[in-house]
């Protein structure tokens, strides 16, 4: 036996001094220790994997966080877990960090949470500690009442480690789902992003994701072609343009890694930290006095032709500055957000320029969706109207526009956030009451001189009501434009409605950003409540 080794499970004199001497280090080496490990955790899957994602125009998951986060703030945790997995020879391929990227930090100088998953390490593939590692930063992020952003870069469940991974993507769903409308939650979508992986996005409030680089979808194509035969690429299937025009998935598009970061830093820049603290407030030198006399010349006199209302919400935002939300999906309707005099609003607007402004299922579900989003984080909505009400089609009725249309109606009435509402032009019918109308809330409703306020258009209304009239007239077509003159002088004005309060003043175009102003600093303070109750019961 070696001498001073242990005799029995007990040392024996000086040579047990020696002994455990030189199994002790020193404080030196103790710290060299602590940086290689890392050092280790840092360098991901190595320099060839690292090149690999230069390659394609990604950056790492490390760089990623540099740029999100104002220089120095990251503060890393759980840099040193790793995975438990021991079956397929991954014992012996242990990374530091299990392939993502955890911690906290401030972007300009508001505490944020976030992670960013690393492709080098198992093509940052979810497994059971990589998963528990994204819930401790969301459990985090809700105890601080900070946003929390996810940079999403994942082959998805990892495959080794089977259902301890699917574990691990239901409980950040759960996390998800209890965090929802308490921090705004981020999802930049920078890789793949497949399977059942996708419904932690989905669950979010804001997808942003990168052209070309980003797919999201249940299935692959290859599963696709197996099952239903049909041919499909892998960006027509999940690209960030099908996602962001199609299927209204994702609510940002951008044209590379920076440019999301740089969007994900201005969009936290315009939302509160959470759905208690204020709503941001931040001067963009723009004088609150200031007229919009461009919006005087805004509307055609013709009422069929249509204007552009990203003219109208740039005049009265703060220095013209707004930020759209989903601008390539249900076109006919603009949501985003901008300031007025300093204070975060979101803006929801029908647009002329498509179907006339009309409501859709789509427009319906995109605006109830932002609605609500408003509502949760004490953000103030204007509402600027021109619609000529729902889009007739059997598809649209096949499609179920009764339940969609009702969410936008059921967002609008269920939100308690200040809310202001512009009649520019058409306020026609059901679409009337739905868009913010005094009715179901609404804290302050003006109207221009141009605004029409009526339970359908002229002509639709004077072949109903008068048809009859019409046929027996010695010159029909004379008769009906008398009868549509007359309509048009009774009802396509907005001063039955006011006569009536329904709309609390008709004002010049070019006032209303001062009005809405003035209406904000009246509103900002608002408290409403509605009856106790464990949830609503939203049509879905
Ligand atoms: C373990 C994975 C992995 C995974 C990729 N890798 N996906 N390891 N589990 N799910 C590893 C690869 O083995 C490879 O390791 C490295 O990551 C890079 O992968 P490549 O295939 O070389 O990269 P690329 O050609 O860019 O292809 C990327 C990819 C492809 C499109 C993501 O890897 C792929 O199709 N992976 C499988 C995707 C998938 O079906 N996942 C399950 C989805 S179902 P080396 O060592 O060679 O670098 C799902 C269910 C979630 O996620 C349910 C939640 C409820």
């Amino acid at each position: 036996m070696r001498k001073g080794a242990p005799i029995g499970g007990y040392l024996q004199g000086r040579a047990a001094v020696r002994w455990a001497l030189r199994a002790m280090k020193t404080a030196d080496e103790k710290f060299d220790d602590l940086r290689r490990r890392k050092a280790q955790s840092e360098a991901g899957g190595g320099s060839q994997r690292v090149q690999s994602q230069h390659n394609r125009g990604k950056m790492t998951a490390r760089e990623r966080i540099e740029v999100l986060l104002d220089e120095g703030s990251f503060q890393e945790i759980d840099a040193l877990v790793e995975h438990r997995c021991t079956d397929f020879g991954m014992e012996k391929n242990v990374i530091p960090g299990d392939g993502v990227v955890c911690g906290h930090g401030t972007i300009d100088g508001k505490a944020v949470h976030c992670f960013a998953q690393d492709f080098t390490v198992y093509g940052g593939s979810l497994g059971e500690m990589h998963g528990l590692k994204i819930c401790k930063i969301l459990d985090m992020a809700l105890k601080a009442g900070t946003p929390v952003i996810g940079l999403n870069d994942s082959g998805g469940a990892r495959i080794q480690e089977g259902v301890a991974s699917l574990g691990s993507y239901a409980e950040i769903f759960f996390r998800n789902v209890r965090a929802s409308g308490v921090i705004p939650q981020i999802s930049v979508i920078m890789g793949p992003c497949a399977g059942g992986a996708v419904y932690s996005p989905a669950i979010t409030d804001f997808i942003i994701m990168v052209d070309q680089t980003a797919h999201m979808f249940i299935t692959g194509p290859e599963v696709i072609k197996t099952v239903t035969n049909e041919e499909v690429s892998f960006e027509d299937l999940g690209g960030a343009l099908t996602h962001g025009s199609k299927s209204g998935v994702t609510h940002f598009t951008a044209e590379s890694d920076e440019d999301a970061i740089e969007l994900t830093r201005e969009l936290v820049g315009l939302l509160p930290s959470n759905n208690l603290s204020e709503v941001p407030r931040k001067s963009m030198g723009d004088s609150p006095d200031r007229l919009c006399e461009a919006l005087d010349s805004i509307v055609p006199d013709d009422p069929n032709k249509p204007y552009d209302v990203n003219d109208v919400i740039c005049e009265i935002m703060d220095s013209g500055a707004f930020l759209e939300v989903q601008s390539e999906f249900a076109k006919n309707i603009v949501v985003g957000f901008g300031r007025m005099d300093g204070i975060t609003i979101g803006i929801v607007a029908n647009q002329p320029n498509f179907l006339a402004g009309c409501l859709d299922i789509d427009a319906s579900t995109k605006a109830a969706r932002f609605v609500r989003f408003c509502d949760a984080f004490g953000i103030p909505i204007v509402t600027l109207v021109d619609v000529p009400g729902f889009l007739p089609g059997a598809n649209q009725e096949w499609g179920g526009i009764i339940r969609h249309g009702a969410k936008l109606l059921y967002a609008y009435s269920e939100a308690t956030v200040p809310k202001m509402t512009v009649i520019m032009r058409k306020a026609y019918g059901g679409a009337y009451d739905v868009m913010c109308s005094k009715h179901i809330r609404s804290d302050y409703n003006v109207a221009w001189p141009t605004a029409e306020l009526a339970v359908m258009g002229a002509d639709g209304a004077v072949q109903i009501i008068h048809r009859k009239r019409i046929q027996s007239a010695g010159n029909p077509e004379q008769e009906r434009q008398r009868l549509v003159d007359e309509y048009t002088e009774r009802f396509a004005n907005p001063y039955q409605a006011a006569s009536m309060g329904y709309i609390d003043d008709v004002i010049e175009p070019s006032d209303t950003r001062i009005r809405l102003i003035k209406a904000l600093g009246m509103l900002i303070d608002k408290e409403e409540t509605r009856p106790a109750r464990k949830h609503g019961n939203i049509p879905l």
